[in-house]
């Protein structure tokens, strides 16, 4: 039955996937990688992944770049298996453990050459906000790229030796925060409020929710939750399509994704997925909508970073309530717990920033947040960037009740989350 709700993406996926359990052949070295931009992604009308070529220069390797590092990872050891769990919703399978050469998360200016592959995601190459990757632009349109499809883009950037690869996927295009909308608003807001809110946007009395599961008195009908994702869910399902199509093309090369806010999220949730370093700049908490999406959870998801400013309510879980600015533009943003390490700037009590959504834009994170050293003085941590911590103790949605109301002889998902 519930193959059924399978998204097709989902399907294919069942079909298509090979994990590679290759560990690092070689010792490895710390080392600096340039990257390159070689495609540009989107989604089409019909909801299928397409790419296009940018055709480029090398770029500079001033511009854009980064130091590596040896990062552990958790695959799955059976397509089957994790697939068989997703949908039987019990999270212990095998898992394989590996080493893979990951971007070195500890180092400010790697974080911030990733943030700036995460800020192009939103623009075209030619727009004037696109950031000067030192190299000249003459794009090619072989796989039917359209320019004005719906939700869901990003660059695809590669090492001039094909080693790794890395995937940038675009935030939510909310005009309260990035300037302008744009025709990605729409859907992104229906997969957000889906995701990362506590029941389908009931954020109050006067909206209508993106599903029909609440059950009054902050009750939630888990099953009809559940079954909504499946159905409507449409962005976990095209990274997964995104991220098989790049191993496609490029099948021998290590693989990081990177995203700004919804795209941060959907970066680690494919990062988990498949068992890649994933790196997410002011993503809402995505610990929820793993759950809900019974992705098999591995022993460690340190390969996965999440770096955000306390500034910024979107990632906390707190832009929330009738009168919120994000409730003012239509999102319900209301998961503030992560997945894997967290790299967490106080940027309100360090630097008296205000809480402010307009502090959200990858452009102060990138401009600002990440532009110098962060003074650790008084923590005594010697880095240049905060510590690390993992949001073990977190609980999202707390004020509400998640059961079986409509449907007392399913049990199956009472207990998410
Ligand atoms: C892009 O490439 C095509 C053919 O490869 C060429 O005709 C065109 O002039 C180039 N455009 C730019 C802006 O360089
Ligand atoms: C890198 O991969 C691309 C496919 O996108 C291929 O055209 C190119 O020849 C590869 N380069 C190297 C050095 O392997
Ligand atoms: C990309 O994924 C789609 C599924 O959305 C699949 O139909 C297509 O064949 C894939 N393309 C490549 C090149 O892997
Ligand atoms: C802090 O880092 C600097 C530069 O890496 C190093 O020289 C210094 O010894 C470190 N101090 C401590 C207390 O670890
Ligand atoms: C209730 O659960 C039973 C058994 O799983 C199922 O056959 C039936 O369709 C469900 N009814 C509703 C309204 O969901």
């Amino acid at each position: 039955m519930l193959s059924g709700l399978l998204p097709s993406a989902l399907q294919y996926l069942i079909a298509s996937l090979v994990w590679s359990k290759e560990p690092l052949s070689e010792p490895f070295h710390p080392q600096s990688l340039a990257f390159e931009l070689r495609h540009e992604h989107g989604l089409s009308y019909h909801d299928r992944v397409v790419f296009r070529d940018t055709v480029s220069s090398a770029l500079t390797q001033q511009d854009f770049t980064l130091t590596s590092s040896r990062v552990k990872v958790h695959r799955p050891a059976s397509v089957a298996d994790f697939m068989s769990a997703r949908f039987r919703q019990s999270s212990t399978i095998p898992w394989d453990e590996t080493e893979v050469e990951g971007p070195d998360v500890t180092n400010r200016q790697t974080l911030q050459t990733l943030a700036k592959m995460a800020a192009n995601a939103y623009q075209e190459p030619t727009d004037k906000e696109w950031y000067d990757l030192g190299a000249e632009w003459n794009n090619s349109y072989p796989f039917g790229w359209e320019p004005d499809a719906d939700g869901f883009r990003g660059h695809i950037f590669a090492t001039p030796d094909n080693s790794t690869v890395v995937i940038s996927v675009k935030g939510t295009s909310a005009g309260w925060y990035t300037g302008g909308g744009g025709p990605t608003t729409r859907k992104d807001k229906l997969n957000d409020n889906l995701l990362f809110s506590c029941c389908c946007a009931r954020v109050g009395p006067t909206w209508s929710t993106v599903c029909g599961c609440y059950e009054g008195n902050y009750k939630c009908d888990q099953g009809c939750l559940e079954k909504s994702l499946a159905e409507d869910s449409l962005f976990y399902s095209v990274g997964v399509n995104l991220y098989n199509n790049v191993t496609y093309m490029y099948p021998n090369s290590n693989i990081w994704l990177v995203g700004h806010s919804l795209g941060g999220s959907l970066g680690s949730l494919v990062g988990v997925t498949f068992g890649v370093p994933a790196v997410a700049f002011e993503a809402p908490g995505d610990k929820l909508a793993a759950k809900r999406l019974h992705l098999p959870s591995p022993p460690s998801t340190q390969h996965v970073t999440h770096v955000y400013h306390t500034a910024d309510p979107i990632p906390q879980g707190t832009c929330t309530g009738v009168r919120s600015v994000c409730a003012i533009a239509g999102f319900a943003l209301e998961t503030g717990c992560h997945i894997g390490k967290v790299i967490r700037y106080d940027t309100v009590s360090k630097l008296g920033w205000s809480v402010d959504a307009r502090t959200h834009g990858i452009h102060v994170i990138v401009d600002r947040l990440l532009a110098e050293d962060w003074d650790n003085e008084d923590s005594g941590i010697n880095m240049t960037i905060p510590g690390f911590y993992e949001e073990e103790d977190c609980v999202d949605c707390h004020n509400w009740e998640f059961g079986d109301f409509r449907n007392a002889s399913v049990a199956m998902c009472a207990s998410i989350p």
